[in-house]
């Protein structure tokens, strides 16, 4: 586990897999993601099994918050495309469970992955890509400290629009817990 102050962030099971599945099958959700199509369960299995040969820091977490006495999944997360010899990474976010959107666990999770790739994974910059259109993403991603780094222009098509796709990232000079 990987414990924040509300947040908490475990490995992902064969058993999330239907929860997954159908928080990526809600267009909103799905929206500000690389998804653009509805998602069987098999393709998700296909999906998981695949992210398994991965090395384990590219293995997704689930974040759960807790709930009385149980903790509950609301979303994942994870690194992808690390470079070891640059020491460099990519995050992804999703909360899945929408009526939790704008409670902070956006910017908590992007913090809880900043520490997580800086002190345990020894990463010298990390960094994401998030659509404009999506405000609450970029938000979050600025209260947690990220920069603006760059705009891949028109570099994605969504609901009959071209749109920008930003590039956000710090640096392990930059980060303050
Ligand atoms: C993007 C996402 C991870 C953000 O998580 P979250 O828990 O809602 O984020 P937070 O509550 O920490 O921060 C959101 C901020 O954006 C603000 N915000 C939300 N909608 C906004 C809008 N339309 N315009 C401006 N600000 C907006 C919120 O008010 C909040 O800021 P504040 O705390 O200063 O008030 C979540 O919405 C999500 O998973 N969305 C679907 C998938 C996705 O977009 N993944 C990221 C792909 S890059």
């Amino acid at each position: 586990m990987i414990y924040g102050e509300r947040i908490r962030l475990r490995a992902s099971e064969r058993d999330d897999l239907i929860l997954f599945n159908a928080w990526l099958n809600d267009p909103e959700v799905r929206d500000n993601l690389l998804l653009y199509l509805p998602l069987s369960l098999a393709e998700e299995e296909h999906w998981f099994e695949s992210m398994l040969q991965l090395p384990p820091p590219e293995h997704v977490l689930v974040i759960e918050i807790r709930q009385g006495e149980v903790w509950k999944s609301i979303g994942n997360c994870g690194f992808n495309h690390i470079d070891w010899r640059c020491r460099s990474g990519e995050i992804g976010i999703f909360i899945g469970d929408k009526s939790l959107w704008n409670q902070g666990y956006g910017t908590e999770t992007t913090r809880l992955l900043l520490r997580h790739g800086f002190k345990t994974l020894n990463l010298n910059r990390i960094c994401l890509r998030v659509y404009e259109t999506n405000l609450g993403g970029i938000r979050a991603y600025e209260k947690a400290s990220f920069v603006h780094e760059g705009r891949f222009r028109q570099a994605e098509y969504r609901n009959g629009s071209y749109i920008d796709v930003l590039l956000m990232s710090v640096l392990q000079s930059e980060y303050r817990e």
